[in-house]
């Protein structure tokens, strides 16, 4: 029996093992002030996030003016209200560029005063950047439906912004596939991929979400496949009350920076039943992301499902309110992580909750990372002003390989506070060959609970 009771000590233990931890403690008198963190800065001048630079050249207008009235000119009167991409000029041969008939077709539906569908049948598409930009008539958004293939665009040079596809200021979205998925790949490998990763150089191409919904609201995004990104796969930004499931997100283990599903800014946000196998992150939950739940979720390969990174840009918002739970991650190089920039950039992430979850041949089940500097782009000397408190992990099983089961590289300045680690039980995979320690502590970490775990 192991009892763990840190406040704020310094735990400098790299090479901690921890053989069999069966803890309890108390509750929580030892563990650190009960008190709320202070509130947080609330600011209101807000850097661009990187991945969404703002302005949005290539945009499509918006839905007119009311007095102007809608006129879907030569195009075909649909009067069911499902508009046809073909019937705009787009042609299904994979070699015609049909993002201007995408427009049109978008145009006439955003503007149909009655409920109206995009309908993109069977057949391959090669379409470049696109926006389908509202409000729409009526405040609500026409439902897109995918049958079809979509190819991006493979040169970079082709997109001036920082996606391939974007919805902007929706409500009512519902984009959905058929019963064979329908399919976007971004051909990220054949030119994408082989610049230079941001990761190693300063020089790097912007990254390319495939789709990037901003500003959009009460949206279901279901049945779909997405492969291949340039950068991303999904992004959500100032978006809320969002449910995404059945939902395929595929790409190579060894592609850079193709997360599965990126969410900032954000709230209300409801991830299940979808499976990710990606070169970076399955799902990343960024600055400003609330109530957020992640449910049903097949992970791997890629980097795991993380919250972060935090702490990059100035003023950024709190994550609270965090849930993933039931979630198979299998052959990644970390399992759930939390990861923040060093230096002085403060925010608060609290109310998190892991739960139910499977790993498979992780390298890092379970990681808080506040050192995290993947382009060595940042003042690695000074801890990170991003407070961790309130995290909950439990009834985590499996199997991890080269690392150690449990990393908490804490802040000495903004300590780790309150982390429960209940029912964990991860078994080492590699027989006979050296692992570099089962808990691996350093920083400052104010209350943690091990209860009936082993690792
Ligand atoms: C239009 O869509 C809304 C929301 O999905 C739905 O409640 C309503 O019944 C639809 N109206 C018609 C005429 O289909
Ligand atoms: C968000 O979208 C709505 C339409 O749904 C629009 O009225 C509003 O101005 C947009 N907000 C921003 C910040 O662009
Ligand atoms: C979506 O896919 C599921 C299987 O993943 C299928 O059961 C369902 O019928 C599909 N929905 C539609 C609208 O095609
Ligand atoms: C966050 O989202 C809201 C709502 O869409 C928007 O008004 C605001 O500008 C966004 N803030 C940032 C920092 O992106
Ligand atoms: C969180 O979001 C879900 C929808 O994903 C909603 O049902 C729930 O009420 C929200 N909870 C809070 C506390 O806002
Ligand atoms: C999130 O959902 C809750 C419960 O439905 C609702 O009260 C709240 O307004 C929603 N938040 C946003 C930002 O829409
Ligand atoms: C857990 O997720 C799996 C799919 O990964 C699903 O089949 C199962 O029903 C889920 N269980 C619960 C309790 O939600
Ligand atoms: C913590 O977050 C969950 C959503 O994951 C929410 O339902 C719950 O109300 C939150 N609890 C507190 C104390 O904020
Ligand atoms: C993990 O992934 C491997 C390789 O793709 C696969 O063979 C195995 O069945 C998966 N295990 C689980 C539990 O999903
Ligand atoms: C972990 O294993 C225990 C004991 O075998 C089992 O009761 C529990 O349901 C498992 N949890 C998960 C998430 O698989
Ligand atoms: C674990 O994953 C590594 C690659 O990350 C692989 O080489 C090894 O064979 C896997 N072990 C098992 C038991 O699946």
């Amino acid at each position: 029996m192991m009892a763990f009771s840190l406040r704020n000590i310094v735990a400098f233990l790299p090479l901690f093992h921890a053989s069999i931890v069966v803890a309890t403690l108390p509750s929580c008198q030892t563990c650190g002030s009960p008190e709320p963190s202070p509130p947080a800065p609330e600011p209101e001048a807000f850097p661009p996030e990187p991945e969404v630079p703002e302005p949005y050249p290539p945009e499509l207008a918006p839905y007119p003016e009311p007095d102007q009235s809608p006129e879907p000119s030569e195009a075909p009167i649909d009067d069911d209200g499902v508009f046809d991409v073909t019937n705009y000029g787009a042609v299904a041969d994979g070699g015609t560029e049909c993002s201007s008939a995408f427009s049109a077709a978008w145009h006439a539906a955003c503007d149909y005063p009655w409920n109206s569908t995009i309908y993109i049948p069977e057949g391959t598409f090669l379409v470049g950047p696109i926006s389908f930009r509202g409000p729409c008539y009526n405040d609500r958004s026409p439902n897109v439906e995918i049958r079809g293939t979509l190819f991006a665009l493979s040169s970079l040079s082709s997109f001036k912004s920082s996606y391939w596809i974007s919805f902007k200021n929706l409500q009512g979205l519902t984009l959905i596939g058929g019963p064979e998925y329908g399919k976007l790949d971004g051909q990220g490998a054949v030119e994408a991929w082989k610049e230079p990763s941001c990761e190693k150089s300063a020089r790097c191409k912007k990254l390319i979400t495939s789709i990037d919904f901003i500003n959009v609201s009460h949206a279901t995004i279901s049945n779909i496949t997405l492969s291949n990104s340039k950068g991303f796969h999904l992004g959500l930004h100032g978006s809320k009350n969002i449910k995404i499931y059945n939902v395929k997100i595929i790409a190579p283990e060894d592609s850079p920076n193709t997360d599965g599903i990126h969410v900032s800014n954000s709230s209300n946000i409801s991830i299940f039943s979808s499976t990710i196998g990606v070169g970076d992150d399955c799902v990343s939950i960024g600055p400003g992301s609330k109530n957020v739940s992640v449910s049903n979720i097949r992970c791997g390969p890629g980097h795991g499902i993380s919250v972060g990174s935090l702490g990059k840009y100035k003023n950024e918002k709190d994550v609270v309110g965090i849930n993933v739970r039931n979630c198979t991650i299998n052959g990644t190089e970390n399992g759930i992580r939390m990861k923040t920039w060093p230096g002085d950039r403060p925010s608060n992430a609290y109310n998190m909750t892991f739960e139910d979850i499977v790993m498979v041949n992780v390298s890092n089940p379970i990681i808080i990372d506040q050192e995290y500097c993947p382009s060595h782009k940042c003042k690695s000397n000074e801890p990170s002003m991003v407070k961790l408190k309130d995290i909950f992990i439990k009834n985590i099983n499996g199997t991890y390989s080269t690392k150690s089961a449990v990393i908490f590289l804490c802040s000495s300045e903004a300590p780790c506070e309150n982390v429960q680690l209940v029912n964990i039980n991860l078994n080492y995979l590699v027989p006979n060959s050296p692992r570099q320690g089962r808990l691996n502590i350093k920083g400052f970490l104010n209350g943690l609970q091990v209860i009936n775990s082993r690792f």
